[in-house]
């Protein structure tokens, strides 16, 4: 057989192969399953769009880092009517906003249904005596 026409059959069956390979990867659905949020936290996404939350916090330690990362707030400050007045009166660098009662519901239903989609970070860090840093999950990963 022609040399070159076995390259080119090599090239063609290496090109089908990755195409195949694309078709199946694009094609799956996501592992991770669908985050749907209630409409009363789609209008708080709202609101914290439309008020740049974002440009200081993070949510999945995506956003500005002025402030701190908001995705388990809820959880950690455990306390609604603290979250709400916090918001109101501003700390610090954090401004002072003036939400109506329904804006401050929405804003706590967002991170209330935030926070339950999982931990960020996902893993504490334990020092062991010896130096030795070890790494816990608190959720098991996808990926191993
Ligand atoms: C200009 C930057 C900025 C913007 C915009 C901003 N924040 Fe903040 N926020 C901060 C900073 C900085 C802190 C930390 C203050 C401190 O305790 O030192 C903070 C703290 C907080 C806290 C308390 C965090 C904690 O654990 O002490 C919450 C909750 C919060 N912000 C929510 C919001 C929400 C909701 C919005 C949007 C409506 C928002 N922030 C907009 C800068 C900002």
């Amino acid at each position: 057989m022609n040399m070159s026409f076995r390259y080119g059959l090599i090239l063609v069956a290496l090109l089908s192969l990755f195409a195949l390979y694309n078709a199946i990867i694009y094609s799956s659905t996501s592992d991770y399953g669908k985050v749907s949020l209630s409409e009363k936290a789609l209008n708080g996404e709202q609101v914290w769009l439309q008020n740049n939350c974002n440009a200081c916090h993070q949510l999945y330690g995506l956003g500005g880092y002025l402030g701190p990362d908001l995705t388990n707030e809820y959880t950690r400050i455990n306390n609604e009517a603290y979250l709400k007045a916090m918001i109101n009166s501003g700390v610090k660098v954090m401004p002072k906003f003036n939400f109506s009662t329904t804006q401050l519901n929405d804003l706590i239903q967002f991170l209330k249904e935030v926070d339950q989609t999982g931990y960020y970070p996902n893993m504490e860090a334990v020092t062991r005596a010896y130096g030795w840093v070890n790494l816990k999950y608190k959720t098991p990963l996808h990926e191993k």
